[in-house]
């Protein structure tokens, strides 16, 4: 997977952009501001039909547009390879694939792969637990979509059992009971599934998550990462059964996959309160590298990776480190600080003042 030429038309701040890549890594120079996640963000917005800054569609509309347009020419799977959409402030986008219009938007997920890093990822170490199950099972959606399915049946699955807590109001009835043991059961069944198989990810991505972290520190961490259940001891089955008293008095769902979590440990310490902002930003760098090279042995093909601001809080050393051990496949990558001093980028783009030039 690799794209060549992408262009923009009123996206951002951008009126127009042709942008030329390299099949290696790409780097984009500016100082704040100039537009240089707008890029990562429109090449992003080809493999999501979103935003990964969270920002609506219409953002990417240039102020003062009523429509933006993304094109990116490449290559998958030995063919060539075009992806056209139109961005429409009021309206449904309109996506070309090979310059066959795609009945669904959603379709064109999985045509483009990205794999991003981007600085609001530090709160996958620093942040909540909201943030990492998150993590997990967009993880597991890239390797494989249909987890997309079985997380649609675990939230209609805990929806409803929650709606079933909440009108018993304290007081569960004969009748209430037999129909939460059902709702038991196929979030044992739905959600135990859906453990098992966060768990089997993490499986493959402790020793590479290792690898990763060792290889941006420049030195041996001992990285650990483990899935935390309360109920993994006991069982789904058993943990629901004592906790249902409790659930019935709170009116909602207090155990089971919607409450687990991942913990990542630095040299045996939680890193979430132990570790540096360093630490932190380059564990975080790690376990989206790991990701990306399960997702590419799954996939069996490397996703386009976009590395934003990654510098920022990685001293000159972790930075080399980083540039020298980049999985293979294609890399854009932004630095408003220039580059650390042994870089050897294949090509180099400065923006400024709305253009991007070969620097
Ligand atoms: N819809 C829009 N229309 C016009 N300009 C926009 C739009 N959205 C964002 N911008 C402009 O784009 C610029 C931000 O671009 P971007 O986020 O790519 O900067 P950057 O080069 O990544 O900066 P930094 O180094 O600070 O991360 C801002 O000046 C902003 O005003
Ligand atoms: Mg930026």
């Amino acid at each position: 997977m690799r794209l060549d030429r992408v262009w923009l038309a009123d996206v951002r701040s951008y009126v127009t952009a042709e942008i030329e890549l390299s099949p290696g890594l790409t780097v984009l120079l500016g100082h704040n501001g100039e537009g240089k996640t707008n890029v990562l963000e429109a090449v992003g917005f080809l493999a999501t039909l979103g935003s990964f800054r969270g920002a609506p569609t219409e953002a990417l509309i240039r102020q003062g547009a009523t429509s933006a347009v993304i094109r990116a020419e490449g290559e998958r799977e030995g063919r060539s390879l075009l992806i056209e959409t139109e961005l429409v402030a009021s309206g449904r986008n309109r996506v070309l694939v090979n310059r066959q219009p795609l009945k669904r938007a959603r379709d064109l997920l999985g045509v483009l792969r990205v794999t991003v890093f981007a600085p609001d990822d530090l709160d996958l170490v620093k942040g909540g637990p909201v943030g990492r199950r998150r993590y997990l099972d967009d993880a597991l959606v890239a390797s494989h979509p249909r987890y997309d399915a079985l997380q649609s049946e675990v939230d209609k699955i805990l929806k409803q059992r929650n709606a079933l807590l909440k009108g018993a109001q304290g007081r569960l009835d004969e009748g209430a009971a037999f129909t939460l043991d059902i709702w038991d059961a196929k979030l044992v069944e739905s959600g135990g599934r859906l453990a098992e198989a966060r768990q089997h990810l993490l499986h493959r991505l402790r020793p590479l998550l290792s690898q990763t972290y060792d290889a941006v520190a420049n030195r041996p961490a001992a990285v650990t990462v483990t899935y935390v259940a309360e109920w993994t001891e006991v069982g789904l089955a058993e943990a629901l059964a004592t906790s249902r008293r409790d659930d019935v008095r709170r009116g909602v769902s207090t155990t089971g996959p919607h409450r687990d979590d991942m913990e990542l440990r630095i040299g045996g310490l939680p890193a979430r309160t132990h570790a540096s902002q360093g630490e932190q930003r380059s564990l975080a760098l790690a376990l989206r590298l790991a990701t990306h090279h399960v997702i590419t042995d799954v996939t069996g093909s490397a996703p386009v990776l976009l590395l934003d601001d990654v510098f920022s809080e990685l001293d000159p050393d972790r930075s080399d480190a980083l540039l020298a051990n980049l999985p293979a496949g294609q890399t854009l990558l932004t630095s408003a600080s220039g580059l650390p001093p042994k870089a050897t980028p294949d090509r180099i783009l400065r923006v400024h003042d709305g253009q991007i030039t070969l620097g």
